[in-house]
């Protein structure tokens, strides 16, 4: 499934308002993974639990924490199958 997110807000908040629920089994701390999300438009910053998580690759193809992006300008994620 692909979602909008516009600028200014937290991705996991702009999901939850669109009644959308990722899996956030550690409770959005960055230490289960199970948030994955893939950003295909828009830029949303690397931090240091993404790459405790992910692969140089899999964070050059957008590979993000779901739980940890916060969307400085719009984004376009990819989120599940
Ligand atoms: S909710 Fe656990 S890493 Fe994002």
């Amino acid at each position: 499934m692909r979602i909008e997110c516009p600028g200014n807000v937290r991705l996991q908040d702009h999901l939850l308002g669109q009644g959308i629920h990722i899996l956030t089994a550690c409770g959005g701390r960055g230490n289960c993974g199970k948030c994955a999300v893939k950003v295909v438009e828009g830029t949303a910053a690397i931090n240091t639990m993404d790459r405790l998580w992910f692969t140089e690759a899999q964070l050059a193809e957008g590979m993000r924490l779901g739980c940890q992006v916060y969307a400085k300008g719009p984004l376009v994620v990819e989120i599940g199958d």
